[in-house]
């Protein structure tokens, strides 16, 4: 499964990119809100410090125009990723902007049939929003189940990847995994949860205390 982080903040791109276990970044407009600072200026910024693909959402209604704005990110860097909203303008411009080579990332996606819309016009990633549905008292991941039969049904012809997104905590992304999901995209907090366990934590203190009572060191 790969992994990719769900924010903007390019403070924390940094950090967790320099693990090594980052295989991409999803903005959307409200991440850029949050961040603060220029939208191209930080997506390229971002494409700067992440090698795979960096989601980034047009903000145009209407295909033509989603079209133009998916072409100026697109331009910003080969890792470019572009965002546009499971509409039916939203899928023309999918159409359009895959037959040209570029990534694009159906976004807001909350139904099986809406996955299977934007896998035929051609998307690398689809985006369904697991923690919004399980807010209003429907099954986020029950929807990820949904869809990973449907492409398997098809997985001679429909190549978009899974891209688990709306993730509020790591039993989400364990569950996304467990179904074969391609991608979980991650706030950076819980991304940093997905290593916690008290008993790593008490086993190690345990461990350490042990090591210092032989008074040994294993580089001298
Ligand atoms: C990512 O592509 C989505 O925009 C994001 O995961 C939405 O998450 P939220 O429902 O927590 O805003």
């Amino acid at each position: 499964m790969k992994f990719f982080i769900d924010t903007a903040e390019l403070g924390e791109i940094e950090d967790l990119a320099a693990t090594g276990l980052l295989d991409g970044v999803t903005t959307n407009p409200s991440l850029i809100h949050k961040a603060g600072g220029d939208f191209l200026e930080t997506i390229e910024r971002i494409c700067q410090i992440v090698a795979g693909p960096v989601s980034a959402e047009v903000t145009a209604t209407e295909a033509e125009t989603m079209i133009e704005e998916g072409q100026r990110l697109a331009g910003i860097a080969p890792n470019v990723a572009v965002k546009v909203p499971l509409t039916w303008d939203g899928l023309k411009a999918c159409r359009a902007l895959s037959q040209d080579g570029t990534m694009v990332n159906v976004t807001l996606c909350f139904s099986p049939a809406q996955a299977l819309l934007a896998a035929k016009a051609g998307a690398t990633f689809i985006s369904p929003f697991v923690g919004r549905l399980d807010d209003i008292g429907q099954d986020g991941m029950g929807l990820i189940e949904e869809i990973v039969t449907i492409y398997a049904n098809y997985a001679g012809t429909l190549e978009t990847e899974i891209l688990v997104a709306s993730i509020r905590d790591p039993i989400h992304l364990v569950e996304a995994a467990k179904l074969g999901a391609d991608v979980a995209t991650v706030p950076p907090g819980v991304l940093r949860k997905l290593a916690q366990h008290p008993l790593t934590d008490k086993g190690l203190a345990a461990f350490l205390d042990d090591w210092k009572k032989t008074g040994q060191s294993i580089l001298s």
